[in-house]
């Protein structure tokens, strides 16, 4: 039976205090909605609908064609807004899955277990519920004498006896897809927030005699729907919390998990070992046996086995095993870094290829440039890559010896095993076995020193009279 998917993300979020819209506040660096679909995406959902409201616009542009979009113009409650999916769903058959942009804790497990209990049962709405020691805020589930499902009170409404209930609705459900469009239209906003509730559908549907069932999540946190900064913030941690532990339970060591920030689609190979203060983001991949940090930043990067990295800044850039990197490197778009290559402190690299065994090892800058195997790139030497209107290429063949302080103004080529003077600012293509040198010749003048010193001695003098 096809599963449909069904976000509510149409509300302003006005307790964010925001300019962004609230279900685009990133936690672990993806959009809450963006974690939402991905869940619904994992139990294979055949389409996901997102109910939008005025920041419609900016939910469309991030998510793109990963879901179909039904506008609520005004937010007269979350009954009001899955009926605007009518459209797209009302004639499907099949099971939507209900869930709030506001809730990215909720797991795969949690929607697989929920449907799971909703089809044993036969269920016309199955409810995710958590048992929480303060329900303050959520709506309660309400259940009979014989504890079966009754319907569900908002906080607001609710009588002593009802705030007291600890089970709590999560926001997350999944309905008999038909029965819930059947149901909608008989919603009012008599309640004491004057709005259509969806959770009136429960008690709806049980009034006529349907199954409406809970599933209880083990995990209460999974439950958290983020309605301020503070909650933002708590959300954060426990996914941070949750990703570090995956990795981890693989076989990465981590040395202090609370100051690792690791982005939820990152994969990690096993031994490897990521310091403190290491923030790995997008869809990087990490060999095993790396060494990373302390004190990294890596964006969506590929890196290979064996790798070393400390105190660099990496961003869409490659590197192969056994390289090492840093300390205080910046790797850029389209660096690609060799095997064994060492790129060493204050290097920028961008746009560039670097081949295996190279060494690039203090302050230098290569941009755009594609550098053979076994080459040294001395301390200080740089691309000139940019001629204030385009940017040229710097071609260094293998086992060619770059001195210290070399400016290679681009297009330039250095030939195979050629040697390039320290201090050369070079113009011209170097040939293969070549020897560049462009500077001036040095001239030495014998005693010249203090002669200099009396000269400039007696010209102050003057200058102070
Ligand atoms: C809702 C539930 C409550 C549950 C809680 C879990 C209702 C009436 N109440 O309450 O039982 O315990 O979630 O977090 O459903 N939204 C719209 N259009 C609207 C109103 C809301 O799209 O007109 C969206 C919001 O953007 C949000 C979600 O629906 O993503 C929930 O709305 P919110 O106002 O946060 O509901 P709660 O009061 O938290
Ligand atoms: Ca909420």
């Amino acid at each position: 039976m096809n599963v449909y998917g069904l976000v509510l993300a149409a509300g302003q979020g006005k307790r964010m205090k925001s300019k962004l819209y609230k279900v685009l506040h990133p936690v672990c660096g993806i959009p809450m909605v963006g974690h939402v679909i991905h869940v619904l995406e994992s139990v294979q959902t055949v389409q996901n609908i997102v109910i939008v409201g005025h920041g419609a616009e900016a939910v469309q542009a991030n998510l793109g064609d990963r879901a179909a979009y039904a506008l609520q113009a005004e937010q007269l409650g979350t009954g009001h807004a899955v009926q605007q999916a009518a459209p797209l769903l009302a004639d499907k058959d099949g099971i939507t899955i209900v869930i709030c942009g506001d809730t990215p804790l909720i797991t795969k497990s949690s929607l697989d277990q929920m449907i799971a209990c909703h089809r044993e049962r036969g269920a016309s709405a199955t409810i995710l519920s958590a048992e929480l020691s303060d329900p303050t805020g959520y709506g309660r589930v309400i259940r009979g004498e014989d504890a079966s499902v009754r319907r569900i009170v908002e906080h607001k409404d609710c009588t002593a006896d009802e705030a007291a209930v600890c089970e709590i609705n999560t926001g997350t459900y999944c309905f008999d897809n038909r029965k819930l469009f059947e149901m909608l239209p008989k919603l009012t906003n008599e309640n004491a927030q004057g709005e259509y509730y969806l959770t009136d559908v429960i008690g709806l549907l049980q009034e006529e005699g349907e199954k409406v069932e809970a599933y209880c999540l083990p995990d209460a946190a999974e439950a958290t729907g983020v309605n301020d900064r503070v909650a933002l913030a708590e959300v954060e941690r426990v996914m941070r919390q949750r990703i570090v532990e995956r990795h981890m339970r693989n076989g990465v060591t981590v040395i202090d998990p609370a100051h690792t920030y690791i982005g939820p689609y990152v994969e990690i190979g096993a031994d490897t070992i990521l310091h403190p203060g290491v923030h790995i983001t997008g869809h990087t991949v990490i060999g095993e046996d790396c060494e990373i940090g302390p004190n990294c930043q890596i964006e969506q990067c590929r890196i290979a086995a064996s790798v070393h990295i400390t105190q660099s800044v990496l961003t869409q850039a490659e590197v192969e095993a056994e390289a090492t990197v840093g300390p205080f490197a910046y790797l850029r778009p389209g660096a690609q870094i060799g095997p064994k290559v060492k790129i060493g402190d204050f290097v920028e690299v961008k746009n560039a290829r670097i081949g295996a065994g190279s060494k690039v090892s203090h302050l230098s800058y290569v941009g755009d440039a594609d550098i053979g195997q076994d080459v040294n790139i001395g301390c200080g030497a740089i691309t000139v890559n940019y001629d204030g209107i385009a940017k040229h290429r710097t071609v260094i063949d293998d086992g060619a010896f770059v001195g210290s302080n070399v400016n290679l103004i681009a297009p330039v080529h250095v030939g195979k095993g050629a040697y390039v003077v320290a201090g050369s600012t070079i113009t011209q293509d170097v040939e293969a076995e070549d020897l560049a040198i462009a500077r001036e010749r040095q001239t030495n003048k014998p005693g010249y020193a203090a002669k200099l010193k009396s000269r400039i001695q007696s010209r102050n003098q003057s200058q102070n009279k």
